[in-house]
This record gives structure tokens, sequence and C-alpha cells, in this order.
């Protein structure tokens, strides 16, 4: 079967290195829209996606996070991706949205049971059309993990993510530099009933 959808699906894959280059103004706008278009428990489109291109802006999100990891934050689980941040943090050149040009974060309205999911679909939108766009993009979970860290809130909300706001998930964007190699399906993950 022959599907532009389908196959940017099985062809998207997460990007741990891209180029310096930045993505076209035209391609940003583009990933917001689809992101916006994504379905949302009752329609309530209470996300907000907000995209950050500055690379000073950037670094320091980056000192902060990488700070947190070091010495504020501690894993409240042995969830395998927050114990390897916390050591990767150790390291002067840690980055965690992988030096990607573009950032973009996905906050929702506090206390909305459907905060997760609907920003979930909002990033799966950007995915798939980033790769249709011949973008990388990778899932980043480290500001989610680090949402209650009072210096990066005071930091996001010089930003204009509202202090209240529950930081769901976020993302790198940008040219892959790497391609990264596709992980094996697991068997036995669906099931068909009739
Ligand atoms: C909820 C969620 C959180 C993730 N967090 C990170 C992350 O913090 N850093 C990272 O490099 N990848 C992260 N990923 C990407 C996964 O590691 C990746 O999707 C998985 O290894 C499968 O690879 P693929 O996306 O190339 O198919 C995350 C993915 C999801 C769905």
């Amino acid at each position: 079967m022959t599907n532009l959808v389908i196959d940017a699906i099985h062809s998207r894959r997460s990007t741990r290195a891209f180029t310096e280059e930045q993505i076209p103004d035209e391609h940003l706008h583009a990933l917001l829209d689809v992101a916006v278009w994504a379905s949302s428990g009752s329609n309530s489109q209470s996300w907000l996606f907000t995209a950050i291109q500055n690379k000073d802006i950037m670094m320091k999100l980056n000192q902060i996070v990488r700070e947190g990891f070091m010495h504020r934050y501690e894993p409240d689980d042995d969830y395998p991706g927050k114990v390897f941040a916390k050591t990767a943090a150790q390291n002067e050149k840690y980055n965690f949205y992988y030096h990607a040009p573009t950032f973009i974060i996905a906050s929702n309205v506090p206390d909305y049971a459907n905060a997760m999911a609907d920003c979930a679909l909002g990033m799966e939108n950007i995915f798939l059309a980033a790769e249709s766009l011949g973008l990388g993009s990778c899932y980043i979970n480290q500001v989610h993990w680090m949402e209650h860290d009072e210096i990066l809130r005071n930091f996001l909300a010089e930003l204009g993510i509202p202090k209240e706001h529950t930081i769901c998930a976020s993302a790198s964007i940008g040219y892959i530099a790497k391609p990264t190699v596709a992980q094996e399906r697991k068997p036995n993950t669906v099931k068909i009933v009739r």
C-alpha cells in the first residue's frame, strides 16, 4: 500500500544529532499549525506550544536543566531515562536537546486530566509533519521531569509559559546530522478480536 501518511509514520525516527542550520520559518509555522490541529479531549485546545529558536535562550535553558539534574533533581523512580539524564548531566558537554536549532515545549492548563494526552497528540503531529518536510525530531522529557523546579519555572515564565501550566512534553527539531537506525518493534503488542 502506498500512502504518504503511513510512509511518514514508518520512516520517522527519533533524531539525536542535528546540524546547526535553522529550519525555514514556513516549516516552523507548519509544525505549530499541525500541533493545534490534533484531537483534544472535549475539544479543550487548552495547550500552549512554545517554540524557541534563540541560541542564547536555549543555552541558558540547557544550563538550568543541566545544573538542575546535577544538584536539584532526584528521580522519583528508576525509569532509565531519568537515571541516565542524571548521570549524563555530569558531563560539561551535556546538551539535553541534542543541540537542535529549534525546541518546542508543550504545556497545558493545570488540573486537566487530558493535559498530557492532548499535548502528546500535538507532538506526534509535529513529528510526522517534520518527517514529511525532511526534518528530524525527538521527544524530550527533561523539561517535563523538572517541571516543579523553581529556577526552571521562573525562566520558562520569562518566555511566556504560565507558571501554573503543567509542562507535558518537549521536542527537538532540525535537520538530521546523523540518521537513527530504526528500533525493532516488539512482537505481540497488537491484537485483533473478531
Ligand atoms: C514519552 C516519551 C519520552 C521520550 N523521552 C525522550 C528523551 O528524553 N530523550 C530522547 O532522546 N528520546 C526520548 N524519547 C524517544 C524514544 O526514546 C524513542 O521514541 C524510542 O527509542 C523509539 O525510537 P523511534 O522514535 O526512533 O522509533 C521519548 C519518547 C517518548 C514517547
